[in-house]
């Protein structure tokens, strides 16, 4: 079955480093349903997710696996970024299933309760 949403995304350059906006849609009413912010380092190596978020009702869609993906292969084709990392709280059981499927690595627990993932393409 085809998926009812597609990714836009759009750029913005600050003293070097880009970052960049990820937005999954529904194509008929341009409905927002998910959102992701990917910072890419001054090197443009490596881009740091954060902010994702998928609207309730459309949870557990693939809507968020959807977006990271086509992050990841955007970047990795644009900016030539090959790794990725985020920050989860260690109470996010939700998000810490989803990026461990999707090859994510934990790396390192903070003080503050939350864990470092990494992933290279
Ligand atoms: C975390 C979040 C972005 C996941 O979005 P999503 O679109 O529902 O995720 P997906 O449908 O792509 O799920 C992919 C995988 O993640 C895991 N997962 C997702 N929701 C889950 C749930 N409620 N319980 C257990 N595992 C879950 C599963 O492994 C799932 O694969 P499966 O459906 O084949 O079993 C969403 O729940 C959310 O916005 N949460 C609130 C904000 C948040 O926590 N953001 C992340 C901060 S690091």
């Amino acid at each position: 079955m085809s998926k009812d949403y597609s990714i836009v995304s759009f750029s913005t350059s600050i003293d070097g480093k880009t970052r960049r906006l990820f937005i999954a849609q529904t194509p008929t009413d341009l409905r927002v349903i998910g959102s992701m912010v990917i910072e890419v380092d001054l090197t443009g190596e490596t881009g740091y997710i954060y902010d994702l978020y998928v609207a309730p009702e459309r949870r557990r869609d693939g809507v968020a696996s959807f977006m990271i993906r086509t992050a990841i292969s955007d970047l990795g084709n644009a900016e030539k970024t090959s790794a990725f990392t985020c920050n989860i709280k260690n109470k996010n059981s939700v998000s810490i299933a989803l990026f461990e499927k999707l090859g994510f690595k934990r790396c390192m627990t903070y003080e503050d309760d939350s864990f470092y993932y990494t992933f290279r393409g």
